[in-house]
């Protein structure tokens, strides 16, 4: 019988994953999915960095072949793959933040290019990967400041490093997807854009919801740099039943499904940080955060939005909380880890299985 959380057909049950990036936010949580689905997950990626990573209060290191290696290590990664003979491979090792790009470009730039051209290098050297996909961002458009929803095929962009960064690994991953994975025979190949992603476990510096449960677990106030950012809020989970929606679709049905995918929240789904803080409030109503007064709720320079249309009718994906339960969802998740002799992987799979079960 397949089990409540395997949205996937079965595809993941027995198959050998390799992730990069395992350590991080959302590869943890994706490692504990596709483990609970029955995979033989691997990971490969930097040590993770702080006590209360996800990857560290799950106990992941335990659970799942792992692997500690840098992603500009070409030979190291290549020897991984050959070692683990993968039957599909994603890539989520990445410098992730804009504010540490603009502080080491060169670092970004080398791991977001290089780091993406290694992992397709050690994808084309190791014929058992039958489908490989690239997890970059909403960021990787060239943005117009407009309003409307950034479609596939809009132009790749990016002024500060990061972005830039990010566009390019989209540029890398269509050359290789026409020179050296369009024939029958090789693996079947795409990418997945998100943006702000949110969840349990996420303690990055520069991140508004970790530096607000930073400074309520500190008993002090957040000072909010920008209440009006109007942000495309997601629990991690929904990109990454994106990605596994998206392999499953490769792995089933190959090629048609190659090339860039947008996993974002719905259109009318706009709010601010602000908003945020109102409704995190809710569920902690003692934190304490000073804002600017908010005057203004339509300007937002930077505002960016994806167009998820093609992933709601080609990959028959959507996402499946609104706004409410996305908060929800997260500050659940920040409680459950504060819990005294919390079993946090179990916690992360309870929470996998009420997003299973909601509706969509
Ligand atoms: N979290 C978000 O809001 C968000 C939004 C859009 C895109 N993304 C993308 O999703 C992916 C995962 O992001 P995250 O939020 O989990 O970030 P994270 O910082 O939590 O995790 C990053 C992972 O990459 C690994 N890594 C970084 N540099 C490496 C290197 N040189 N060699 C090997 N491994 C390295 C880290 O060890 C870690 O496992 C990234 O590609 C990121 O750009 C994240």
């Amino acid at each position: 019988m397949m089990s409540q959380l395997d949205l996937f057909s079965g595809i993941y049950q027995n198959k050998k994953i390799l992730l990069t990036g395992h350590t991080g936010f959302k590869g943890s949580w994706m490692a504990i999915w596709l483990r609970e689905l029955g995979a033989e997950v691997h990971g490969y990626a930097l040590e993770p960095t702080a006590e209360k990573d996800n990857f560290v209060t799950t106990n992941l290191s335990k659970k799942i072949y792992n692997r500690f290696g840098d992603v500009r290590d070409k030979e190291a990664l290549q020897n991984y793959f050959d070692e683990v003979k993968p039957d599909m491979a994603f890539h989520m090792a990445a410098q992730p933040l804009v504010i540490d790009s603009y502080n080491n470009p060169h670092y970004n730039f080398e791991t977001n290019l290089m780091g993406t051209v290694n992992f397709f290098e050690a994808v084309r050297n190791c014929p058992s990967v039958k489908v490989a996909i690239n997890v970059t961002t909403d960021k990787c458009y060239q943005n117009n400041e407009w309003v409307w929803g950034y479609r596939e095929n809009d132009p790749m962009g990016g002024d500060d490093p990061y972005s830039a960064s990010k566009g390019c690994s989209e540029l890398i991953t269509n050359s290789y997807i026409k020179s050296f994975f369009s024939k029958e025979g090789k693996a079947h190949v795409a990418s997945g854009r998100a943006g702000n992603v949110i969840g349990g476990g996420d303690w990055a510096e520069n991140r508004v919801i970790p530096d607000m449960m930073r400074a309520h677990n500190a008993n002090q106030t957040l000072v909010i740099r920008n209440p009006n950012s109007v942000r495309p809020w997601q629990f991690v989970l929904e990109p990454v039943f994106g990605y596994m929606r998206l392999g499953e679709k490769l792995f089933l049905q190959g090629k048609t499904f190659s090339g860039g995918w947008n996993f974002g929240p719905a259109a009318f789904e706009n709010y601010s940080v602000h908003d945020v803080v109102l409704e995190v409030k809710k569920s902690i109503p003692t934190l304490k955060v000073d804002a600017p007064k908010v005057t203004d709720k339509l300007h937002e320079a930077g505002l960016l939005k994806l167009d998820i249309t093609k992933a709601v009718n080609q990959l028959n994906w959507k996402p499946k909380l609104n706004f409410e339960q996305t908060i929800k969802f997260t500050v659940d998740g920040y409680i459950q880890e504060n819990e005294q002799e919390a079993d946090v992987y179990k916690s992360r799979v309870k929470q996998i299985k009420e997003y299973c079960l909601m509706n969509n």
